[in-house]
């Protein structure tokens, strides 16, 4: 298998449609006041973005640093550090805010260079994410700040679920927590990412020397309940529209066949993946339906980490 082939290119449609989609409603607003409260963003900070995507974490949380501040988003895709560039002529106001082509294994700055170097859901797709944030450590002045919001998306799908799909028995409950945690181990060994790395960042911090090290988690609850009232509602009934492919063979063929590849690398038994498939080809047209004729609930959260820790002085 080439394993280079199958990393996700984020500029092509289907996932960077998801870097605009996903992000609306990411965190709640007073939650974003509290953090960057708790970051210690002060307008006029140089702040870097590794891994920045079209910069949600450049105008997330630019009103707290971005007055007289610096922001420099760094991502390897040309594509998406063009779109970037043009939305941020739309809230980088009264400061400076400007993307670059690069790696963030290789961060093109040079060492002691900002007040913070931060990342949004980029460690979790590294092959190597210790060797990242190290990167990340050496372009931060010494006394500045690292941040990372990560999550640990392998915890939540260990989660009982709640919702109006019908319940699964004991065993193939136990084979979807089975396959989850087996996909994760295959993800790793095929160089993705590790879905469960959120909670995993303190510590890589404390081991590479960080200080003041501190994490929360995003307070945000998905709630959906009939007729879906408000605009958070509203968003994410067409997220599971969009997301869970209800209504797209090809997409939901897409994605199944990424699922497929990571449980196999992970070691799990073929036959376990066809049952998998007939739970999900069971549930999946009464998914559909319950969206359809405006019957779907569930309620969940997410355990999704932002970490902060400290470069030391000396
Ligand atoms: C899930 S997206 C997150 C984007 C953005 N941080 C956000 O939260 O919307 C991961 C991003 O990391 C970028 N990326 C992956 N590997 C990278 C690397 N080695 N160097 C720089 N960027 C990388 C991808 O191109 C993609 O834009």
């Amino acid at each position: 298998m080439n394993r280079e082939k199958k990393k996700i290119d984020w500029s092509e449609e289907r996932w960077k449609d998801m870097l605009v989609y996903q992000r609306k409603f990411l965190w709640l607003e007073d939650t974003l006041d509290k953090l960057a409260v708790w970051l210690g963003f002060k307008p006029g900070m140089t702040v870097i973005d590794a891994g920045c995507g079209l910069g949600n974490l450049g105008y997330t949380y630019w009103p707290y640093f971005g007055e007289g501040g610096r922001y420099i988003g760094v991502d390897m895709s040309p594509e998406l550090i063009r779109d970037a560039t043009q939305t941020a002529m739309d809230w980088a106001k009264n400061g400076e805010a400007s993307f670059m082509v690069g790696d963030a294994y290789k961060l093109p700055f040079p060492d002691d260079y900002a007040d913070c170097t931060m990342c949004q859901t980029l460690l979790m797709h590294l092959e190597k994410p210790e060797l990242a944030l190290t990167e990340m450590l050496r372009v931060t002045k010494p006394g500045g700040l690292v941040v990372c919001a990560e999550p640990d998306n392998l915890s939540s799908m260990l989660e009982h679920h709640y919702s109006s799909l019908p319940e699964l028995d004991l065993e193939e409950e136990l084979l979807c927590h089975k396959s989850a945690i087996i996909g994760n181990l295959g993800r790793i060994k095929l160089g993705r990412g590790d879905n469960s790395i959120g909670r995993k960042i303190p510590m890589m911090m404390s081991r590479l020397g960080l200080v003041e090290i501190d994490a929360r988690l995003n307070d945000r609850v998905s709630h959906m309940e009939p007729p879906y009232e408000g605009p958070v509602q509203q968003h994410q009934l067409m997220s599971v529209k969009k997301y869970c492919s209800l209504d797209d063979d090809k997409e939901h063929e897409f994605f199944l066949q990424r699922e497929k590849e990571e449980f196999l690398a992970g070691g799990g038994d073929p036959e376990d993946f066809e049952r998998l498939i007939k739970i999900g080809d069971r549930i999946r047209p009464i998914h559909k339906q319950q969206i359809d004729h405006g019957e779907f609930f569930a309620c969940g959260g997410s355990q999704f980490y932002i970490i902060k820790g400290r470069k030391r002085l000396t």
